[in-house]
């Protein structure tokens, strides 16, 4: 396009006034309100070439909160009803062909206190324990922290660090059982918040005790299993199987356990538990059933031609360890060359027409015996 000097004149002029970026303010810059209440911010631009388009943001450029309306001109911010988490900073910004002013306005709100305890009760402690419960509160003005006992006004003495108010017990003892307040004031209001502390242990635990701490017996047998229990007021005792049910034929009475014909299977942790209002005391038995072998011969009979191998598997069920010896029926001895390993097998590498007969495996524990016969037949 083809500028007349006329027109460059013209776009001189007008390039200064264009060259100017708004300069803005706000009114007020702070501001303080009670939580509920209202505020406007007011967004002015001092200087700078038209047109100038105004626009309000948080800071961080995060959207205005819904509570937060703009004027139709956009010059005026307006916070209504105030909420605690419209506290905080916001700019307008003013833009032009040229650049952009942005100027801050700063928005306190003041509320009570809201506290929260780290952790919440109620606590159930033993004594003797370690405890720590922590105070943290918000609020503006930034809200003072105490701790008090419920029913006294004495101030207890505590930890202070990083807002948040801590009171410590290094082992507690019975008496410090009871309910503590944590109280948080600013000019606001006073908010508290309450836990209660249970320490268990103290005089009138229960202590439980069992007769036995081990017990092995055989299966099929009928077995008891005794647990007192000292306290007061006098515990109530209930018996239970570490991570399992009580075996279906049992009975409770008078903290005495009875397990009839007892299997394999119920051999494991019990636990007698005894409680009452100052907290509650385990005893364990230990429990295991043993039971007899009960052997098998695998295969039990077999067929083979002269020269082939040998080879017999004696299977037991029953408790460890076990021992096995074969023989053969009616003879003194195995035949020469035979292997008897000691998990039960029977190995011949070359049988002749004279090992043919009836074998016999032997299976040993503690508890008893159990035998099992393989027919070996040998034919040409
Ligand atoms: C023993 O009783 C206490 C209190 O009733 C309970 O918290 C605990 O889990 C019980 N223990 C067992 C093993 O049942």
């Amino acid at each position: 396009m083809d500028l007349s000097p006329g027109a460059l004149i013209l776009c001189s002029l007008l390039c200064t006034v264009a060259g100017q970026a708004p300069v803005v303010t706000v009114e007020p810059r702070v501001a303080t309100i009670r939580q509920g209440e209202s505020v406007s911010f007011r967004c002015q631009v001092g200087s700078g070439a038209q047109p100038v388009q105004l626009e309000w943001r948080r800071l961080n450029n995060q959207a205005l909160p819904d509570n937060a309306k703009v004027g139709p001109d956009s010059s005026v911010l307006t916070v209504a009803n105030s909420r605690a988490a419209n506290q905080g900073q916001y700019r307008c910004v003013a833009a032009n062909s040229a650049g952009r002013g942005v100027a801050t306005a700063v928005l306190n709100i003041k509320h009570a206190p809201k506290v929260q305890l780290t952790p919440t009760g109620p606590l159930h402690v033993r004594i003797g324990d370690p405890v720590s419960i922590g105070c943290r509160a918000t609020g503006r003005p930034c809200p003072k922290l105490k701790w008090i006992r419920q029913g006294s006004t004495l101030q207890l003495v505590t930890a202070e660090a990083n807002n948040v108010n801590t009171i410590q017990w290094a082992a507690v003892r019975p008496e410090d059982s009871g309910v503590y307040i944590c109280q948080a004031e600013n000019n606001e209001g006073v908010t508290e918040i309450k836990v209660e502390v249970i320490v268990q242990g103290g005089p009138g635990a229960p202590v439980a005790t069992v007769s036995t701490t081990e017990m092995t017996v055989v299966e099929g047998h009928t077995v008891t299993m005794e647990c007192q229990a000292s306290g007061s007021p006098p515990p109530v005792i209930t018996w239970s199987k570490l991570r399992a049910p009580l075996p279906w034929k049992h009975t409770v009475a008078g903290g005495v356990l009875t397990l009839t014909s007892v299997g394999r299977q119920d051999s494991g942790q019990y636990i007698c538990n005894a409680t009452n209002i100052h907290g509650y005391s385990q005893a364990y038995t230990q429990m295991e059933v043993d039971t007899p072998p009960y052997a098998t011969s695998l295969p039990d009979q077999v067929r083979l031609q002269p020269g082939d191998p040998l080879r017999l598997q004696c299977l037991a069920h029953g408790s460890h360890p076990m021992q096995f010896v074969w023989s053969r029926e009616g003879r003194a001895s195995l035949p020469p060359g035979a292997v008897a390993t000691k998990d039960g097998n029977l190995l011949l590498a070359h049988v002749k027409l004279s090992d043919g007969g009836t074998y016999k495996c032997e299976a040993t524990n503690h508890i008893g015996s159990s035998e099992a016969l393989a027919k070996v037949i040998i034919k040409a």
